[in-house]
């Protein structure tokens, strides 16, 4: 790009803030259908690591959408640019130390792989909330589903376009046998060993 300087060069380093902060930024990136629980479950892991003094920061689809992103919608090409910022701001926190925990349905393996590919595939923790479609369906917290199946909203996950289940990912956690607190557990039993620093 011209005309562009990077000062990276002069700034203080990502090991710099992580000794500061004594632990270690990482991607805790939640992938699912709506009303799958992935903002239930990021909220209740990012108090049991605030209650440990681990400082975190949780970007979700409904306040970013509201935010950053309140000019995008739902096409193929609005979710890429979506999940496109929402991973250069993620990086923004993970370069600094803080475990950044990302609740967004991002549903394609193409789509999760941009953002693994944006923050570091080192740093990526791809977590499946695999709560199945019938029980999301079936919750409708916010009344979308039967929206959608009447055909109010058009390009809805899981209705009326895909959701792609991940290839490997770290932890599937599905909400309809799990409760939060299970969830929160198991999820606790795979971090905490990659953010702790001595
Ligand atoms: S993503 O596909 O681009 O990753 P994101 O997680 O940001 O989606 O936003 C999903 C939220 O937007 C849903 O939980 C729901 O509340 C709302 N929403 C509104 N329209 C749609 C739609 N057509 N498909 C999916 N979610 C929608």
């Amino acid at each position: 790009m011209e005309h562009i300087y990077p000062i990276f060069d002069r700034m203080l380093s990502r090991a710099d803030k992580e000794q500061f902060l004594r632990q270690r930024g990482v991607m805790i990136w939640f992938t699912g259908l709506s009303g799958s629980g992935k903002s239930t479950i990021a909220i209740a892991l990012e108090r049991e690591l605030h209650n440990r003094g681990i400082l975190c920061r949780i970007l979700d689809g409904d306040n970013i959408r509201t935010g950053i992103n309140n000019n995008l919608g739902f096409s193929e090409a609005d979710r890429v640019e979506n999940i496109r910022r929402i991973a250069e701001v993620a990086k923004l926190f993970v370069d600094t130390g803080i475990v950044t925990i990302a609740a967004f349905i991002s549903p394609s393996n193409s789509i999760r792989q941009m953002a693994a590919h944006i923050i570091g595939e080192n740093d990526f923790i791809e977590i499946y909330i695999s709560t199945p479609l019938e029980e999301c369906e079936r919750r409708d917290v916010k009344g979308l589903y039967a929206k959608a199946r009447r055909g109010e909203i058009k390009n809805f996950t899981g209705i009326s376009a895909p959701f792609e289940a991940p290839l490997h990912p770290a932890l599937s956690l599905d909400t309809s046998v799990l409760s939060v607190e299970e969830a929160v557990k198991k999820l606790l039993k795979l971090i905490l060993p990659r953010i702790r620093k001595a």
